[in-house]
């Protein structure tokens, strides 16, 4: 019997909906056929954007979606993406493909597909190619009420009220594909950018995002703060999870993996926490009397794209390993959220660890969209403190606890207890003692679980979806065993 506590009487305070948050790049399929379809196509969709992509995401409950990229921000020149499409330029997308890029889906799109979703923007500006100018003249052409040049040119493009984008990425990855700078250099021009990106009248201001590390670069935290911590609401960190492999080019496959692979991946998921304790660490020594956030904006699994597929789309399927991994790494921003104020999973539709794959009209939730969805009454509540008494499984070489837990308390006074059973093979028996969150009458479980390698596909869409789990109040607590490899939320009310 595994023993849990959730205590109701120690909180880290209340877990940023942002953390919930999601990434659509030019990459691939996720704009193009997979979020945009154009007003013209068969496939249902409202002023281009596909409906049953809409519907799915707002179900989720996305708060954040951030755009244009990753690396496609910095060669992205946002005036190409604006005017009347059939003037816009057609680009080469360098980074994915070299396919061409018709501009199509460009800033009123995406203002319009987050006004769809209800979520809010995130806008990762040019940084590595563009100009001070241009992104100065991004946010004003965003969130001018008044009367200015940019406007203007945004009226003059059937768009009279402001969009008032709160949050703006200055640059991404500035050390790869964002210009190959070194810490210092990028320091330095993130206070000039930051500078010239400026509140206007909406009362809102602007959160200025800066580009950040790669997984453990702690000397990229360390001097970007020194340099530009006063200028900026918060530091951004990339991480993400591939498997152990016999050469770095492999990254193993999304399904039909080994034994190995599975708790490989999951064992390095759990590096998340380390980092984002190290990062938070430096953040907070040079923030001085300001609070600075720490945006973990690109996370999630990296595998093998599909075979026969583009390799410059890196379009992965997504299993019940990845259902894991995507538990494992929202407990551990629920539990830091003192310090982690958005997370971004890598991307939302057909690329990487996405929520959701299209083919045609045809629409799969995978296993990660549905722990999204388990998990969504986190969002905004407040972090409780909780713990699970584990066993280590997995082997020497990558060792990992059979348990992973997290828990919050909404508005309403209900709890929720998220917890992952990683073995592969054994089920848990959980008995779990919640103290201090007052008194519950009623308890519901829901959990995911498969085999490790179990997916929905585009002709078995329904084999992993969430399934109600018994659970027992016991006056103190409750009781449930947890199936093997499995997600499980527990409501208390
Ligand atoms: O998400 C795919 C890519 O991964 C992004 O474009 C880049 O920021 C990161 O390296």
């Amino acid at each position: 019997m595994a023993k849990a506590i959730v205590n109701g009487s120690r909180s880290k305070g209340t877990i940023n909906r942002n953390i919930y948050g999601h990434f659509a790049e030019h990459l691939g399929r996720c704009i193009y056929n997979g979020i945009y379809v154009g007003e013209d196509s068969a496939i249902p969709n409202v002023n281009g954007m596909r409906t049953d992509v809409v519907e799915a995401l707002k179900k989720m409950g996305i708060p954040l979606l951030r755009w244009p990229g990753g690396c496609f921000a910095d060669t992205y020149h946002w005036r190409d993406g604006i005017g009347p499409r059939e003037s816009r330029k057609r680009i080469v997308n360098t980074n994915w493909g070299g396919v061409t890029e018709d501009n199509s889906f460009g800033t009123h799109e995406f203002l319009e597909l987050c006004a769809q979703l209800g979520c809010e923007p995130y806008i990762s500006g040019n940084v590595g190619s563009g100009t001070v100018q241009e992104f100065s003249d991004w946010v004003e052409y965003c969130n001018m009420g008044g009367q200015s040049p940019m406007s203007q040119e945004r009226r003059q493009n059937g768009r009279e009220e402001p969009w008032n984008v709160k949050y703006w990425g200055i640059g991404n990855e500035a050390w790869g594909c964002g210009g190959n700078m070194r810490p210092e250099f990028y320091g330095d021009l993130c206070r000039q950018y930051s500078t010239y990106l400026r509140n206007y009248d909406s009362g809102r201001p602007i959160y200025k995002i800066a580009s950040g590390a790669s997984e453990g670069d702690y000397n990229w935290t360390k001097v970007v703060m020194e340099r530009a911590g006063r200028f900026i609401d918060a530091v951004s960190m990339h991480y993400y999870t591939r498997p152990r492999t016999k050469r770095w080019e492999d990254k193993g496959p999304a399904t039909g993996f080994t034994r190995e692979e599975y708790y490989s991946t999951l064992h390095n998921t759990l590096f998340m926490e380390e980092l984002v304790e190290n990062h938070s660490r430096i953040i907070k020594e040079y923030q001085g009397d300001r609070k600075v956030g720490l945006c973990v904006d690109e996370w999630g699994t990296w595998f093998d794209v599909e075979p026969g597929t583009n390799p410059g789309f890196l379009y992965q399927q997504n299993t019940m390993r990845d259902a894991l991994v995507a538990a494992i790494n929202l407990n551990i921003f629920n539990s830091h959220c003192d310090t982690v104020v958005m997370a971004n999973i890598a991307q939302a539709v057909n690329v990487l660890q996405a929520v959701l794959l299209t083919e045609g009209d045809k629409l799969v939730l995978t296993p990660t969209y549905h722990v999204f969805e388990m998990y969504k009454g986190h969002q905004g509540s407040r972090q409780l403190e909780s713990y699970v008494e584990t066993s280590l499984i997995g082997g020497s070489e990558c060792p990992v606890p059979d348990l992973h837990i997290s828990a919050s308390q909404g508005e309403d006074g209900a709890v929720l207890v998220t917890i992952a059973n990683l073995s592969d093979t054994e089920s848990a028996d959980l008995d779990c003692a919640v103290t201090g969150a007052g008194r519950f009458s009623e308890i519901s479980g829901r959990t995911l679980t498969g085999e490790t390698g179990a997916y929905n596909d585009f002709d078995a869409t329904d084999r992993v979806k969430p399934a109600p789990l018994a659970a027992e109040l016991t006056g103190g607590g409750f009781k449930a065993k947890l199936p093997a490899c499995s997600v499980t939320a527990f409501t208390l009310r």
